[in-house]
């Protein structure tokens, strides 16, 4: 059926501004997407008409709120086929989510001698918290490197795997690369040895279809601003059987059923990990976001993006003497990202260039420092779509660059600062 992006775009009026006198194209929407009308106005609606704080009172506005807050993680869970909307745990993004399962089952299950294995494409929310939990407990990690192409080396992962594995945690789909993993196929490498599998799906469930089930996965992790939902949102999933077995990551309010002064039960799943008032508002607007993705069908939103990587990938071609392009060429592997350089020009000043005729891009080391320099570089310029961008848009975007290396002598003697955006 496809994606009808006409009427999409009518739901975001932020599409309609002009940006240094062009009209805007979004194309920075790995970093966090835009929000349409439907999910501001549940936002409005939850402050206007039964704003409370959940699970603390028995008047009308508290029941209101409560039922919304609750239906926010029934909405998910159907969202991910959870087996129990129990296993969806609200947070506040992708790393906190990724901290959870470090510093509580981590914590709890590795020893020194066990390994963790990670990859060279994971973004820093993937590799830090394992890195601070290794130091603690003495387990190692490894990681799995990348082909020329960037696909992942499953053929590495067989052989680093072993009884030791602990853990294998890895990025669904490379916020870099663009690269879509195997994901079963990790997770029944994994799995052989009885290692715990960790998805990082903060570039992935916002633009495919997500099954935790089919997956087989133990965890997942993800953020609700990747995907038309607010900022301050995240979710992460875990097997109940597992999670029942750990205790809270930060304890307080609502994580249990009593407490005296020198005992405390925890609460049931999910409360005990949702520490303190929670993103009330948040989750509300999180969930009117997955509704709107999901009367679209996560299946369109594939099909619409891997169009629109597919002409891009054609199109920059006709760019190949200037542009260095990064990722695999195969659209069916990769995700709505491209990454490139233009040859003799710092990322930034692409990105600055590209910013005067309305295009807004991300460039630096996109919180995957380590993945640039396995690439030999220090930064790129990215590009990354959504379900409101267009054939069109990416048109006009190669047309700027061509222009852009046109002047690009011009523009090589500009000063850059090299500054790290957020990385
Ligand atoms: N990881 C996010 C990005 O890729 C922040 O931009």
């Amino acid at each position: 059926m496809g994606l009808n992006v006409e009427e999409i775009r009518k739901d975001f009026p932020i599409l309609k501004r002009v940006v240094n006198g062009n009209p805007l194209i979004y194309f920075d929407n790995a970093a966090t997407t835009q929000r349409p009308v439907q999910v501001v106005a549940a936002i409005a609606r939850f402050y206007l008409q039964y704003n409370a704080n959940v699970h603390r009172g028995f008047h009308t506005l508290s029941q209101e709120a409560s039922e919304a807050f609750e239906e926010a993680h029934e909405v998910i869970a159907h969202f991910i086929n959870a087996y129990s909307w129990e296993e969806v745990i609200l947070t506040y993004n992708t790393t906190e989510s990724i901290n959870i399962v470090a510093f509580t089952w981590g914590l709890k299950n590795l020893r020194e001698g066990d390994e963790i294995i990670l990859t060279v494409m994971d973004h820093h929310s993937n590799m830090l918290p394992w890195r601070k939990v290794a130091e603690i407990t003495g387990a190692k990690i490894r990681y799995v490197d990348i082909t020329d192409d960037g696909l992942l080396r499953y053929d590495m992962l067989e052989e680093m795997i072993s009884e030791k594995t602990k853990v294998v945690a890895f990025p669904m789909m490379s916020n870099v690369l663009g690269t879509m993993n195997d994901v079963k196929r990790i997770a029944k490498i994994a799995h052989s040895v009885g290692a715990i599998v960790v998805a990082d799906g903060a570039q992935w469930v916002p633009h495919a279809p997500t099954d935790v089930r089919d997956l087989r996965i133990d965890f997942l992790a993800f953020s609700g601003h990747k995907m038309l939902g607010p900022t301050g949102t995240g979710v992460l999933w875990g097997r109940k059987d597992i999670l029942e077995d750990l205790e809270p990551f930060k304890s307080g309010g609502d994580t249990i059923k009593d407490v005296t002064l020198d005992s405390v039960i925890w609460h049931d799943l999910p409360w005990r990990f949702e520490a303190g008032t929670p993103n009330i508002a948040g989750a509300i607007g999180l969930a009117e976001a997955v509704k709107y993705l999901m009367r679209i069908g996560m299946e369109n939103v594939r099909e619409h993006e891997k169009e629109l990587v597919r002409h891009t990938l054609k199109r920059f071609e006709e760019l190949a003497d200037d542009v260095d392009v990064y990722g695999p060429k195969n659209p069916e592997v990769r995700g709505g990202v491209v990454s490139f350089n233009v040859k003799g020009l710092h990322y930034h000043t692409v990105g600055k260039a590209l910013d005067l005729f309305g295009i807004a891009v991300r460039t630096g080391g996109h919180c995957a420092h380590p993945l640039h320099y396995r690439l030999g570089i220090k930064g790129t310029v990215r590009a990354s779509y959504y379900i409101y961008n267009t054939v069109e848009e990416v048109d006009r975007f190669i047309e700027v660059l061509k222009t852009i290396v046109k002047l690009k002598d011009r523009l090589a003697k500009e000063k850059v600062e090299d500054v790290c955006t957020g990385g």
